[in-house]
């Protein structure tokens, strides 16, 4: 493409992160020109419904339902997609792509599900598709593992990137708020997605850990790839036995190569109460990288709401615009192959420690019985507590902890202590980061 004199956005989206995209692409005195060298302007915004009332003021005849008045014309250069979904956000950044457009898009479903395809699209035509804001917000991570970090073999990749996830167990762990009141303030910030079932399910961070590690080992992972399980399961005695066992509860994102294998998961676990990502609260995300030559790297910064979300996209338009029409073919696959790079190693094979909380009959040799059926399966129990005896149901809570057993007897032996007479519900399992 060669360069255009001024370059024209279509932006498709004006909820919480495309309202901030285009206040800050219409603010008089915003330094985008000066940084890209040319004149940036906003030519038209797709909504599903105009008649909508809304939290910017617009030029007349800016806002269209129709979303050809983007896709066919030839004078918009870069396509930014806020809309979020699969359909028809896919379809529509790929009739951009094969238009000619660059895209600039905060969508992780999408990239997870089609990065690679959408980025070779990008390629065949001379373009470039850009996603920072597709992980962790305003945290300049996805840059950062295409570029600067391109030179290390990945390691690990542990982080907290989902901010909704985040801000619950931060409301829950310190002011013991319920449940369904820390997600409806986290959906009024503006952190949640359109369907939060994806944030507190854990798909989210699946996805933008899909997309992390795809970048990082230049193989097109599959969000299924990724052992995943959300925070829905999670009780308020368990934030207690955490900390009085001196942890805290996070749900982390954890890419990990060991022997040309790299595991892939999502879960809320315990990590220890002075770790750093420990301190990571509210909305805030981080991503702790190590790799071979850097060692360990930390991101840590708002990995959601409007103005960290638009710091990323707009920060996209930018690069966008100073490439455009300078960048050879074939610079922006990132070299992610389908078949590329490290094999996924299956969840049964994690080597980790447990904490697992038990509601049990309070009679005498229960607790023999539970050693028994972990001895018979290989886990060494660490500690041990029984609390909330409960005289009126003749119950006894039991909170054991293990060291490090291979996940697939884990799963076994708790399956056989669900059989027990004695056990009333294996209330809760969670894995122990160190
Ligand atoms: P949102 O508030 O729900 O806004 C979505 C916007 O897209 C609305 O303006 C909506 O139009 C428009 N839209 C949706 N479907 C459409 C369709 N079929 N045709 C035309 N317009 C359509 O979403 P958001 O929170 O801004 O998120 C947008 C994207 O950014 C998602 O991919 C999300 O995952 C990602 N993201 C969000 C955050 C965050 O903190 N919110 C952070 C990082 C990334 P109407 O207004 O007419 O309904
Ligand atoms: N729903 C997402 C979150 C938005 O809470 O992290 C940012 O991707």
């Amino acid at each position: 493409m060669t360069a255009p004199p001024e370059i024209n956005i279509g932006l498709m989206g004006l909820g919480v992160v495309g309202t901030g995209v285009a206040a800050t692409l219409l603010r008089r005195e915003s330094p985008i020109s000066d940084v890209t060298g040319r004149p940036v302007n906003l030519k038209k915004v797709l909504v599903r419904d105009v008649s909508l009332p809304r939290d910017i003021d617009l030029p007349p005849g800016m806002l269209t339902a129709n979303a050809e008045d983007i896709l066919a014309d030839p004078d918009i250069h870069i396509l930014v997609e806020v809309m979020g979904g699969s359909d028809p956000a896919e379809g529509y950044i790929k009739q951009g792509l094969a238009a000619g457009k660059y895209v600039v898009t905060a969508n992780k479903e999408v990239m997870a599900k089609s990065g690679p395809e959408l980025m070779a699209l990008a390629r065949e035509n001379d373009v470039q598709i850009l996603f920072e804001a597709s992980v962790g917000g305003g945290i300049p991570i996805v840059g950062c593992l295409m570029n600067e970090l391109a030179a290390n073999e990945i390691r690990s990749i542990r982080g907290i990137i989902n901010g909704t996830t985040n801000y619950i167990l931060t409301r829950m762990a310190n002011e013991r708020t319920s449940f369904e009141q820390a997600l409806s303030e986290a959906q009024g910030h503006g952190y949640a997605e359109a369907d939060p079932t994806n944030d507190i399910e854990g798909i989210d961070a699946s996805y933008k850990l899909t997309i992390l590690a795809s970048l990082a080992y230049r193989r097109a992972f599959r969000h299924q790839d990724v052992y995943c399980e959300g925070i829905s399961k999670l009780e308020p005695q368990d934030f207690r036995y955490a900390q009085e066992l001196g942890y805290a509860i996070k749900s982390l994102a954890i890419a990990n190569l060991d022997d040309g294998a790299v595991q892939l998961r999502v879960y809320p676990a315990l990590l220890p109460a002075e770790h750093m990502l420990a301190k990571v609260d509210g909305v805030y995300n981080a991503v702790e990288v190590h790799g071979s030559l850097c060692g360990q790297v930390l991101f840590h910064g708002m990995g959601a709401g409007r103005e960290p979300t638009t710091s990323a996209v707009v920060g996209d338009v930018i690069e966008a615009a100073r490439k455009m029409g300078a960048l050879p073919p074939g610079m922006q696959d990132r070299g992610i192959k389908p078949a590329n790079g490290p094999s996924v190693r299956p969840i049964g094979d994690l080597l980790s420690r447990y904490y697992i909380r038990l509601d049990v009959a309070d009679n005498p040799g229960v607790l023999a019985q539970i050693a028994q059926v972990l001895g018979d399966g290989q886990i060494s129990i660490a500690t041990v507590i029984q609390k909330d005896i409960q005289p009126e149901t003749g119950s006894a809570e039991i909170v054991i902890t293990t060291h490090p057993s291979r996940e697939a007897s884990v799963q076994q032996a708790l399956q056989a202590l669900a059989g027990l007479s004695q056990v009333r519900r294996v209330s809760n399992t969670l894995r122990i980061e160190e």
